[in-house]
């Protein structure tokens, strides 16, 4: 039996995507002997609905020098990250010294606009090597984890932050009662937690079950992280749906009674209430769904390969981990992925091992169909590539469901 990380009620399993790799760790072809695998599967609390991973992958694992996700890859994400920096700016940081502290800062794609600002800031972030880039922008960062006893020490010598905001990152942290008691040590009395995840609303509802890899240990929702909140002290008083990789939401916490909630959050909820997103038979469903992506995906794969079309991957994604090891999609179906990430090109997908070549790759020689695992950045990447389309090629894609476009 599984205990829930967050509240010790029982996890009950509704998902299992089998034996997976880390998904960010890219080997190089003589390392692929020492990959690690874990058994990548998904249940929900019967107790506080907390939706999460039945298996935890050990975090320096996944985090550490050789990390190679930096944030500052996509323009629609650099100008994201850009306008929630004003905005804090404008409406949370008036008072006189401000502190803004970010969990997961990674190559300081929203701290460099804070740090622009001429507003006190600290990053965390353990992995060093995006870390350094961060540095190099003009961030001040910490490399270490956010956790009780690393955000007591920044208390204790900088003094309380008037916001406390972290993207893609809360999520991946099974250890939240330590998370959320160093934010209660860290955060000033009036205060905000802003922290902003993929959303298991989006993800059922667009069957995107590529949101489920390792880094991703909860899959939050509204409720889930409300009954959180109040667990360690805290109220939920703002959520703010997202367009931002595949659908997000952004959540608020305070100190209990330190500020009004908006109606967005019973809102909210009640949409939850309706599309019954905590009931056993909805995540039953989206699970029957992943099985259906998964055959068509693969059909259509080797139905290509039986016509003798050409397929590349574009984007080298951590979803992609999951997609490819759980379809079973290796360099038969798909020959290589481009990705325009250096760290990532030149080795292998996680598992499936198949190539990762530069972005240039892909217009050197266009293949006839382009299978589009960075779909969360469709827009930006189609308008990129639109030579590919002039000259024949077709994308596909698999969330909601598996076409040709
Ligand atoms: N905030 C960026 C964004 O939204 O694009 C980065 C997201 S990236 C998926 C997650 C980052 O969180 C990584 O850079 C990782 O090293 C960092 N991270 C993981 N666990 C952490 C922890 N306990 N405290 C601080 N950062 C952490
Ligand atoms: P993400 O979906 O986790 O943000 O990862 C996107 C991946 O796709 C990342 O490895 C960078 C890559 N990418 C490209 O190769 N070209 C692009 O234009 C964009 C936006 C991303
Ligand atoms: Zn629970």
């Amino acid at each position: 039996m599984t205990e829930c990380r967050i509240c010790g009620g029982v996890v009950e399993e509704f998902l299992d995507l089998g034996r997976q790799p880390l998904s960010d760790a890219f080997p190089r072809p003589a390392d692929v002997d020492a990959e690690f695998f874990y058994r990548l599967a998904v249940g929900r609390c019967v107790a506080c609905t907390m939706v999460q991973l039945i298996e935890e992958v050990p975090r320096e694992r996944m985090f550490h020098h050789d990390y190679p996700y930096y944030s500052s890859g996509s323009s629609v994400m650099r100008e994201h990250f850009t306008r929630t920096a004003l905005g804090f700016v404008e409406t949370e940081l008036g008072a006189a010294d401000p502190f803004f502290v970010e969990i997961g800062c990674n190559d300081g794609v929203l701290l460099r606009t804070i740090a622009e600002s001429g507003i006190r800031h600290l990053g965390f972030e353990p992995s060093t090597g995006v870390a350094e880039v961060a540095r190099e922008r003009g961030v001040r960062v910490r490399t270490d984890f956010f956790e009780e006893s690393t955000a007591v020490a920044v208390r204790e010598a900088e003094g309380p932050a008037d916001v406390i905001f972290s993207a893609n990152t809360i999520c991946h942290i099974p250890y939240l009662d330590s998370l959320l008691r160093g934010v209660d040590a860290l955060l000033s009395p009036g205060g905000v937690f802003v922290f902003e995840d993929p959303y298991l609303g989006d993800i059922v509802e667009k069957t995107s079950f590529d949101q489920i890899y390792d880094e991703h240990f909860y899959l939050f929702s509204v409720r889930s992280v409300q009954t959180m909140a109040e667990r360690f002290g805290f109220e939920l008083v703002d959520v703010e749906r997202l367009p931002v990789h595949g659908g997000e939401v952004r959540y608020s916490l305070a100190r209990a009674g330190a500020r009004q909630p908006t109606p967005s959050v019973a809102q909210m909820l009640a949409q939850e209430n309706a599309q019954g997103l905590a009931e056993p038979e909805v995540l039953q469903g989206f699970a029957s769904s992943v099985s259906r992506i998964r055959d068509d995906l693969a059909g259509l794969l080797r139905s290509l390969r039986e016509n003798g079309k050409t397929v590349v991957g574009y984007g080298a994604t951590a979803k992609s981990a999951t997609v490819t090891n759980f379809c079973g999609i290796g360099p038969d179906l798909v020959s290589y992925v481009c990705d325009s990430t250096p760290a990532k090109q030149h080795r292998l997908s996680p598992g499936a091992h198949i190539p990762v070549r530069p972005s240039e790759a892909f217009a050197a020689s266009y293949p006839d169909y382009a299978l589009l695992f960075a779909w969360n950045h469709a827009g930006e990447i189609m308008a990129k590539e639109e030579q590919f389309r002039e000259a024949g090629g077709q994308w596909i894609l698999y969330v909601p469901e598996v076409r040709v476009v």
